[in-house]
């Protein structure tokens, strides 16, 4: 249902809907820009005026020097009072632009920030950053200069035909008549400039996509001696961004040669039949002049008349792709929260199933699990689900109503927030900042004490080694600071967790990086920690796992087994398999 209305092409007015609250806001910046901009065009349409006397005095020899002088003074403060008047518009309609588009940036990274994992497949980073920087360029294009090149054009267009018509209504439509060529031009020329564009937009999507995915794997690129395939592939890339960049410039070269040619025909018509009439005495030299001046008013608003055009398009083009991105909403919603109360930390499995988006095989299939125990072993070969899991129970991907409950509780009735103030989670690829050691710690727990997180790194094995380093906690590690091992990227995750102190601990392979030692001493941190109630273990290893309550052993997304260490090594072949193959390894390491 919500699919359907995703793929319909919104309405103008809806598509409205994300930019009209922020115009009624600030209605009188606009008014009080488009004022100030009108006036400038009603100046300006004074000076063929006053030209128009001047030359009519000249030739009926009835000019005096002051009288010149004073109409020379006229048009000095008229321009003084437009470049003051152009400044003033400016500042209120671009700036008011730009605040346009910073309003939508929020918007869109806010709404970015609260949706789900399936979300994050279907949409590219590419994309994503596309909306942030073309799209909004566009809008705020559209809006700034494209209102004022709207509104400008029609008060320049309607008042100097006025003028003219009031000239002249049989030279002012032979003047006029070449314009409908120009209409039917740009409609043409802008049109195939709107398709040119989409293109130029993917492409430029495409191309940041690539980039940041090189960049950031920037040692498989090099582990696998990829650098020449992928500069190649980056080159292939930067050459369809060119070429569809390129096919926008002919169109947008074509537009300005096309109106100056029709408004010259114009000219022609005003310079062979307006000169007879001169001659004749039926206008006078003055108001020749005068409509000379207009028609090379009309050049510019002719052309922008164009030029709005596609500049609308292409912004209600970019409004529809963000209206698209707000349309797609979490499927974790948090308005169904009805119960407000902490749950217990008890997990509880009900015919849980589960498969990833555009994926036809289930991950997870067909789960009855009760975790009512304190620590839970999970295993099982890879690709068996053991990570899915985890993944659930985070309320990372929507799961099906009454099949994962927390506390008794369906998670669908729990908002996000009670959910994850439960849980503490270290995922199998943990994730560190470019930031001190001490904020990476205290992600989601700001407030910690010193004295709290020397605790939390002291039951996670990694104190000692902080304090080794040249600023301690205060080291900046990652891209700017130091580099961390495997092992110690992985033991800070877990500090980060156990400091958050939460009822519900998830390690996903947190601790297959670390020696045998420093796993034991971890777990038997894990163990004396009484504030916890439930931790779930995902590991291969059976020393770690042989220390748990109980053992869950997955395989193809279904419990296979599900006991004791004891009770596995006398019944399950995988666990025994891998017990066998470890042992052998240990003795032959001894
Ligand atoms: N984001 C995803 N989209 C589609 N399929 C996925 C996704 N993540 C995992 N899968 C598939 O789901 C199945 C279970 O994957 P999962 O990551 O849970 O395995 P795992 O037991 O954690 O494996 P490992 O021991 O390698 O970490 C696999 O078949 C995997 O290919
Ligand atoms: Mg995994």
């Amino acid at each position: 249902m919500q699919k359907k209305q995703t793929q319909k092409t919104p309405s103008i007015r809806q598509l409205l809907t994300i930019v009209g609250p922020f115009f009624a806001r600030h209605k009188l910046r606009i008014l009080g820009g488009l004022a100030a901009l009108i006036t400038v065009d009603f100046l300006q349409l004074m000076i063929p005026r006053i030209l128009q006397r001047g030359v009519d005095d000249l030739t009926a020899e009835s000019a005096q020097q002051i009288n010149l002088l004073h109409l020379g003074l006229i048009i000095i403060a008229i321009a003084c009072t437009v470049a003051a008047l152009r400044f003033f518009w400016r500042y209120m309609i671009i700036g008011f632009s730009h605040m346009l588009e910073c309003s939508i940036r929020d918007r869109i990274f806010n709404h970015i920030l609260k949706m789900d994992a399936p979300f994050f497949e279907k949409n590219s980073t590419g994309k994503l950053m596309s909306h942030s920087s073309n799209d909004l360029k566009v809008i705020q294009m559209a809006f700034g200069m494209g209102t004022v090149a709207a509104v400008d054009s029609t008060v320049m267009l309607t008042a100097a035909i006025g003028f003219m018509l009031f000239i002249n209504v049989k030279l002012t439509l032979l003047a006029l008549l070449p314009m409908p060529f120009l209409a039917i031009a740009t409609r043409i020329l802008s049109g195939k400039l709107h398709h040119r564009f989409e293109t130029v937009q993917e492409q430029f999507s495409h191309l940041t996509e690539f980039s940041r995915s090189t960049i950031s794997s920037m040692r498989l690129v090099k582990a696998y001696t990829m650098e020449d395939l992928q500069i190649a592939r980056f080159d292939q890339l930067g050459k369809k961004y060119v070429k569809a960049n390129l096919k926008v410039a002919i169109i947008n070269g074509l537009i300005l040669p096309v109106a100056t040619l029709v408004a010259n025909i114009g000219m022609l018509m005003v310079f062979f039949f307006g000169g007879q009439m001169v001659i004749k005495g039926n206008i006078s030299l003055g108001n020749f002049v005068a409509f000379i001046t207009y028609l090379y008013m009309l050049i510019w608003p002719m052309m922008a008349i164009g030029w709005v055009a596609n500049l609308i398009q292409r912004g209600l083009t970019a409004l529809k792709r963000i209206y698209r991105l707000f349309q797609q909403q979490s499927s974790l919603g948090d308005e169904q929260e009805k119960e407000l109360a902490v749950p217990a930390a008890k997990i509880e499995l009900n015919k849980l199933h589960f498969s990833y988006p555009r994926s036809a095989e289930p991950a997870l299939n067909n789960l009855n699990l009760n975790f009512t125990k304190e620590i839970y072993g999970i295993t099982g070969r890879t690709g068996s689900g053991k990570s899915t899991l985890c993944k659930l129970i985070c309320r990372l991907y929507p799961v099906p109503e009454n099949s994962l409950k927390i506390g008794g509780l369906d998670v669908n009735r729990i908002s996000i927030e009670t959910a994850r103030k439960m849980i503490s989670y270290v995922s199998q690829e943990p994730t560190l900042f470019s930031d001190t050691i001490a904020s990476n710690i205290m992600l989601g727990t700001e407030n910690a004490s010193q004295k709290q997180l020397e605790k939390a790194a002291q039951q996670a094995a990694i104190h000692d080694e902080i304090m080794a380093l040249p600023e301690g906690y205060q080291t900046v590690i990652g891209e700017k600071g130091v580099k961390l091992s495997g092992g110690q990227r992985q033991r800070l995750a877990l500090a980060r967790a156990l400091l958050a102190n939460r009822p519900i601990l998830l390690i996903d392979d947190g601790l297959s990086a670390v020696d045998v030692e420093t796993e034991h001493q971890i777990f038997s941190n894990l163990r004396a920690n009484t504030g916890r109630k439930l931790t779930l273990i995902v590991s291969n290893r059976i020393k770690l796992l042989s220390m748990t309550d109980e053992i869950i052993v997955l395989r193809d997304g279904k419990i296979e087994a599900q006991g004791s260490h004891s009770q596995l090594l006398a019944s399950n072949s995988l666990y025994q398999f891998m017990a066998e193959k470890q042992n052998s390894a240990n003795r032959g390491q001894a």
